[in-house]
């Protein structure tokens, strides 16, 4: 019999958990507008709200933040870092940051102006956000395959070449500052994208010469889907395939609270030195000097042990191993999930859980809310609230997919927390009929208004 994988760790120190009821839930969500992030952890019992900044650190990792210093130049962290970076994604010039979107904001602020134009697979919320508050516009190229969630396809993550060209042509090469490749996607569902889409994006965006960055986040689960999927790849390791895919870019933004396994951090990385020195000012007014980036300094020696830890085969096929866990019980109880399952959350399907309720009364958001009141189980709407209004008519957007994500946090959560939130999505797909209408918003930001966003039940 070939053995099931097992996760590659012990657990040596454990944090208890709340229960709590129906009926205290009940009172919570409704106190909290229909918002999980407005929800007490405490009241919180699986919380699959993210897998950004929740995972478990390793005892190697703790170690790093007992003998990390705290200088404020040139630690000894930040060389440990460095030397982390340079080894695992092969590049040397790099800037820390406090987290992900920061990276983000110092790159955005030396290499975009108003009216340009971001192409990229599926730009993240934040990224997208960082865009349009710039007054430049994020152009999504996604493959039309990724839009149907029963529709099997190994890259999912992958940029639509023919899109691409067709905006890289339609526009000034001055207006195109960058392209950027999210690896894995996470607004197609955690999917990965391919080496021979790296390589073709990579190649197109030479042609057109302009630079192609990762938003690196989950860039060792998809070096994982790379090697289990992609032919040609079976045989290289894990470390190997990550550095081929950094080879083709130009530079990257990472949040390191995915990937990087740690509660805090973020990377932005170049090749080019004028572009570093351009970042740097904003670096150094917004985050910090260039060897922390608004990090301590024990962080960045967290940080640089979690990517060596994050690149391991055995660590990589029990934590994907897991999310597929949780999406085949799903699909067992006939839940309607995306496929294949992503890299770090499972995508229920919102639409097909609620065809009877219109995509305008913010069907992910119900079952959301549904879900945690059945079983104290905080996931996150990937949808129309997420889309927020299009900037320019100020209308809803309806995204194609109106998605709920069930994220998995590294390390922290066992097979029977993943068994429990299947029974409850069960439940609530038992009683999907009784419910007959979703909700309306009351109150809204207008830019990220999924944050802050205050419901009704309609
Ligand atoms: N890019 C991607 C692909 C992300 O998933 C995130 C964060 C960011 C950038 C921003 O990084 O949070 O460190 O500032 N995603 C989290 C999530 C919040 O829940 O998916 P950050």
């Amino acid at each position: 019999m070939k053995l099931p994988y097992a996760e590659p760790f012990r657990i040596k120190t454990v944090e208890m958990i709340r229960q709590s009821t129906p009926e205290e839930r009940k009172e919570w969500i409704k106190k909290a507008k229909y918002n999980l992030f407005n929800l007490k952890s405490d009241y919180v019992y699986i919380d699959l709200l993210t897998d950004s900044g929740t995972n478990a650190m390793s005892d190697k990792q703790w170690a790093e933040i007992m003998v990390g210093d705290e200088s404020y130049a040139g630690a000894r962290s930040y060389y440990k870092l460095k030397q982390s970076v340079e080894e695992i994604l092969g590049f040397q010039r790099f800037i820390p940051t406090h987290q992900g979107r920061a990276a983000e904001n110092v790159l955005f602020s030396a290499m975009l102006k108003a009216g340009d134009i971001v192409p990229g697979n599926s730009h993240f919320d934040t990224t997208k956000g960082h865009i349009e508050f710039r007054k430049a516009k994020a152009v999504d190229c996604t493959i039309d395959e990724a839009f149907d969630t029963t529709k099997e396809h190994p890259f999912k993550g992958n940029i639509d070449m023919e899109k691409l060209e067709t905006v890289l042509k339609a526009n000034k090469r001055d207006d195109i500052p960058l392209v950027i490749l999210t690896v894995t996607c996470n607004s197609a569902g955690g999917q990965p994208v391919s080496m021979s889409n790296i390589k073709e994006t990579a190649h197109m965006c030479r042609k057109y010469n302009i630079p192609l960055f990762f938003d690196a986040a989950r860039f060792a689960e998809n070096a994982y889907f790379i090697k289990i999927r992609e032919k040609g790849y079976e045989k290289k390791s894990i470390k190997e395939i990550v550095k081929e895919m950094f080879s083709y870019v130009d530079g990257f933004t990472m949040s390191a609270k995915k990937d990087g396994i740690t509660n805090i951090g973020g990377l932005v990385g170049f090749r080019n030195e004028e572009l570093m020195k351009k970042v740097s000012v904003f670096s150094i007014l917004f985050e910090g000097y260039l060897t922390y980036g608004g990090l301590a300094g024990r962080d960045l020696g967290a940080l640089a042990q979690g990517l060596r830890e994050s690149t391991e085969y055995d660590y990589l096929e029990s934590r994907v191993g897991q999310v597929a866990f949780l999406g085949e019980r799903c699909k067992e109880y006939g839940i309607p999930v995306q496929e294949p399952f992503g890299g770090h959350a499972v995508f229920v399907d919102a639409k097909r859980f609620f065809p009877h309720i219109p995509q305008s009364e913010y069907v992910a958001q119900l079952l959301a809310v549904e879900l945690y009141i059945e079983g104290g189980i905080r996931g996150v709407e990937i949808g129309t609230l997420l889309a927020d209004r299009d900037p320019e008519t100020g209308k809803d957007r309806y995204p194609k997919l109106e998605l709920l994500r069930l994220a998995i946090p590294r390390r922290v959560y066992t097979n029977n927390h993943m068994d429990y939130t299947a029974a409850a999505l069960r439940n609530v797909y038992e009683r999907r009929e009784h419910l007959k209408k979703g909700l309306k918003i009351v109150q809204e930001a207008p830019i990220l208004r999924h944050f802050t966003v205050e419901l009704e039940r309609l």
